[in-house]
């Protein structure tokens, strides 16, 4: 029996920050241009034009068609074949999905070596981490294969091959169908494919919508689960700047973790073993001692998560005004009382510290999403569009019959939606991503099937097991009192927050058994329930009964808000998820026909895409411009030892003063991090920065504040891809970790020739 450690239910997460539920350029040579312009401006026939970033998440096996030549002029000396070519190696061997998606990695040597962020390897740190053994605080390098640690879950999927499955997927589908035996329909020849791939070749499978349903793709992978943490910097270097920095420009941080992948004698994907050895990959990535400069180019390949660069004006206002503010507000209590007991004990900042982080991270999101919405007119833009769109649309009455009830429908649909938004936000954010123990309970709670059957005692003997093994997993990361706290203030902030009428029938009787007093309410549940500790769940578990399950005020609680929600909302949120579905496949396909020159790419959806651009400064507001680089000598002058998030070790200043960077410096100095005009989302975290000949030169991981409404369109101006450079990143593995050992794996070149440290 597996349990998902995180909610899973359809329809509950309102799609983007969610658990989710069913679902982180062109001209001539770049040289030649700035001389010809520089000419015309000389000549005052030109302005000096803002350089634009550079838009577009592009399938890889469509490079050749659409941006191949496009590439090239910006500087990529590479084949098409080079970087995509499923018969022989290419680059996109190199590139791995970390489980699932949630972060990409690149392998950077023969042995399956693999770089991904820092925040990336975070909760694999988090989890091998102890008071006595403080690996977040202190780092940690393998000295040998013996030392790495388990990655407490992470996969590794390599792409084996794309397939456009487009036309069998459609020929399935007619006009006739309503949308919900469309999606039944586009599902079920999903699986079916998906079947096909894994009997014919054992491979993974999955089929992926593209264009709001315009198109479809397959993805074949394999996918090895024995991945190990190599190394890490301490988190005042990986994670520099903490939640004050996050998600901005100018950035000093070392945002990098190693590991590796393990396999069977036959190089194939095995369950962990210590006979297991280390994978060799079809590729890897040499690593560039050069650097990069300003106008350089940058490709980046990787898994970006989710995009909604076709979302319409109606969906970004319901998120300026509804689901935005609810998360914000939500997570802002969360991360307060789960700091307040992080500050007090370092037993308890080690268990938060990834739950924390995360949560933290998207608290942030959402702050800056709204804010540059705003400040980047994204309502306007998008209503001008979509006026524009409607003009179109009315020229013909083909067109009309095909795409002129698109944006009416949609405007109904999102006035639908906001009627039940904050109930789906405040249920997601506060209920499931609230306090720890009602939602283990609920998963719990599916026991009742395995301990009522009494004809298969071995099987529920497994079970019972498996599910020990998960409570040790959610115990060891959990601290009764944070957990009350958060259970308390998260149902307190529900009832402010939803009507009376649509609240749980929970709500009643806290009123009428408890007057209304939630601490009494939530220490007489944690002190019934058999999930409140550790102890008494494994107790529970040496004598499991069906009615004590049942019984448990915790799952009862959870299993409250979730009938509520399913009974009284998912239906009629379903069937305006629908429409909504309806509307932006009319839209989004009227959209590539009204404007048959421009190249169009698909939203982000976990799937390998490249972007290219290149190494570039910006002017984020008037007066103020933006170095692409930034250096060692910053990180020194943002150091605040009164303040954990700006705390410099002391071994990176004594480097810093003695000027002891060896092969990685560039004109003595050691430069930390760059920015270039490639377009990534969540989910590219740790994808390789690759330049024009195919090397690596850095390791993305952030985006910055002035284009964080860039998920939902792009700001061609501002819009930039934040990376470690390369050579801090070896830097700190080899001088301040002393880890030479691992740098040794690597394949190291300067000016096209192999070197060694
Ligand atoms: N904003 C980065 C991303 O989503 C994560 C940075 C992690 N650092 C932090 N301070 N939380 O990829």
């Amino acid at each position: 029996m597996i349990f998902n450690r995180k909610p899973n239910l359809c329809g509950v997460g309102s799609s983007r920050y969610s658990l989710v539920i069913c679902h982180s350029q062109k001209i001539i040579n770049p040289n030649m241009k700035r001389l010809i312009l520089s000419c015309l401006v000389l000549a005052g026939i030109a302005s000096q034009q803002v350089v634009r970033a550079d838009e577009g998440m592009w399938l890889p096996l469509l490079l050749k068609r659409l941006n191949y030549e496009d590439m090239k002029k910006k500087g990529c000396k590479l084949t098409a074949d080079e970087i995509y070519n499923i018969n022989t190696s290419s680059l996109k061997d190199a590139i791995v999905m970390l489980s699932g998606g949630s972060c990409t990695a690149e392998a950077i040597s023969s042995n399956g070596l693999l770089l991904t962020n820092h925040h990336c390897g975070y909760e694999a740190i988090q989890t091998n981490s102890t008071v006595e053994h403080d690996y977040l605080t202190n780092g940690f390098y393998a000295k040998s294969r013996s030392e790495e640690l388990p990655s407490g879950g992470i996969t590794a999927s390599f792409l084996v091959r794309i397939e456009d499955v487009t036309q069998r997927v459609l020929a399935e589908l007619n006009p006739s169908m309503n949308e919900t035996e469309r999606s039944a329909k586009v599902r079920q020849m999903a699986k079916t494919i998906e079947k096909e791939v894994k009997e014919a070749s054992g491979y993974d499978a999955s089929v992926k919508g593209f264009f709001d349903g315009n198109e479809y793709y397959l993805f074949v992978y394999e996918t090895f689960t024995d991945v190990r943490l190599v190394g890490a910097p301490p988190e005042s270097v990986g994670k520099f700047g903490g939640d004050t920095d996050n998600w901005m420009w100018p950035r000093h941080t070392g945002d990098f973790s190693l590991l590796r992948v393990y396999a069977g004698a036959d190089n194939k994907p095995a369950e962990f073993s210590p006979a297991n050895q280390p994978y060799q990959p079809k590729r890897f990535l040499p690593i560039s001692l050069d650097g990069v400069k300003e106008d350089d180019f940058t490709m980046v390949m990787g898994y970006p998560g989710r995009t909604d660069r076709y979302l319409t004006s109606y969906g970004v206002q319901m998120a300026l005004d509804l689901s935005n503010p609810a998360v914000v507000k939500i997570r802002d209590k969360k991360l307060k009382l789960m700091k307040e007991d992080m500050d007090a004990s370092t037993e308890i900042r080690i268990k938060y510290a990834s739950t924390y982080a995360q949560t933290a991270n998207y608290w942030k999101y959402f702050i800056g999403q709204s804010q540059q919405l705003k400040n980047n007119g994204v309502v306007e833009k998008k209503k001008e569009l979509e006026s524009k769109f409607q003009t179109w649309a009315g020229q013909d009455a083909q067109r009309q019959a095909k795409y002129g009830f698109a944006l009416r429908d949609l405007e109904n649909a999102y006035t639908d939606m906001r009627k039940v938004t904050l109930m789906r936000t405040y249920l997601n954010e506060a209920i499931l991503q609230g306090a720890g123990v009602p939602f283990f309970a609920y998963q719990m709670s599916q026991l009742k099937e395995v301990i009522g059957d009494t004809s298969n005692p071995a099987g529920v003997a497994e079970a019972i097991a498996e599910v020990r093994a998960e409570g040790a997993n959610f115990y060891k990361d959990y601290n009764i009192g944070t957990d009350k706290k958060l259970l308390e203030a998260m149902l307190i902030i529900y009832a402010e927050g939803i009507a009376k009428e649509e609240q749980p029938s929970i709500y009643d009787s806290i009123r009428t058994k408890f007057n209304g007093n939630y601490k009494a309410y939530v220490e007489d549940l944690y002190a019934r329930s058999v999930f409140a500790t550790s102890d008494k769940f494994n107790s529970f578990l040496d004598n499991p009964s069906v009615s004590v399950l049942v019984n448990d005020p915790a799952s009862q609680l959870s299993g409250i808000f979730l009938q509520t929600f399913m009974t009284n909302y998912r239906p009629q949120i379903t069937e305006i998820q629908s429409r909504i579905e309806k509307g932006n496949r009319a839209f989004v396909a009227g959209l590539r026909e009204m404007m048959p020159e421009k190249k169009f790419y698909p939203n982000a959806n976990s799937t390998m895409r490249l972007t290219y651009g290149q190494v570039k400064d910006y002017d984020p507001r008037d007066g103020v411009e933006y170095d692409e680089f930034t250096t060692l000598k910053g990180v020194i002058e943002k150091e605040d030892s009164s303040n954990p998030e700006f705390f410099v070790p002391a071994g990176l200043k004594a480097l810093y003063k003695s000027k002891d960077y060896g092969i990685y410096g560039e004109k003595g100095e050691l430069h930390t991090c760059f920015i270039s005009t490639n377009d990534i989302t969540g989910g590219n975290s740790g994808s390789p920065v690759i330049n024009g000949k195919g090397q690596l030169v850095g390791c993305a991981f952030d985006g910055n504040w002035e284009a964080m409404s860039g998920d939902i369109f792009f700001e061609d101006k501002v819009q930039r891809t934040i990376s470690a450079d390369i050579r801090y990143i070896l830097f700190l593995i080899d001088k301040l970790g002393g880890a030479g050992n691992i740098v040794d794996e690597m394949q190291l070149m300067r000016k096209g020739k192999i070197v060694k440290r």
